[in-house]
């Protein structure tokens, strides 16, 4: 889910991951603050906001940002 339009302001994209965080571009602004508060942990990313920038990247779904009629793979 992207509540805020992908604008970096709500956690909904948060993303856990799982292996390539290597691969992804730096943390932006609005994910350093949520760093900082504490609501983004250090394997934690936000999909609106973190770019591939080489290799592969496997993520899981938070728990919490999950929607109730889609099927996640474990
Ligand atoms: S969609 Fe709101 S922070 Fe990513």
């Amino acid at each position: 889910m992207h509540a805020c339009g992908k604008k970096g302001r709500c956690i909904t994209c948060k993303i856990i991951v799982l292996s390539g965080m290597e691969n992804l571009s730096p943390l932006t602004e609005p994910e350093e603050i949520y760093r900082d508060l504490g609501k983004l942990k250090p394997n934690e990313r936000l999909s609106c906001q973190a770019k591939i920038m080489d290799g592969e990247l496997t993520v899981r779904v938070a728990e919490e940002n999950k929607l109730p009629h889609i099927h996640y793979s474990e």
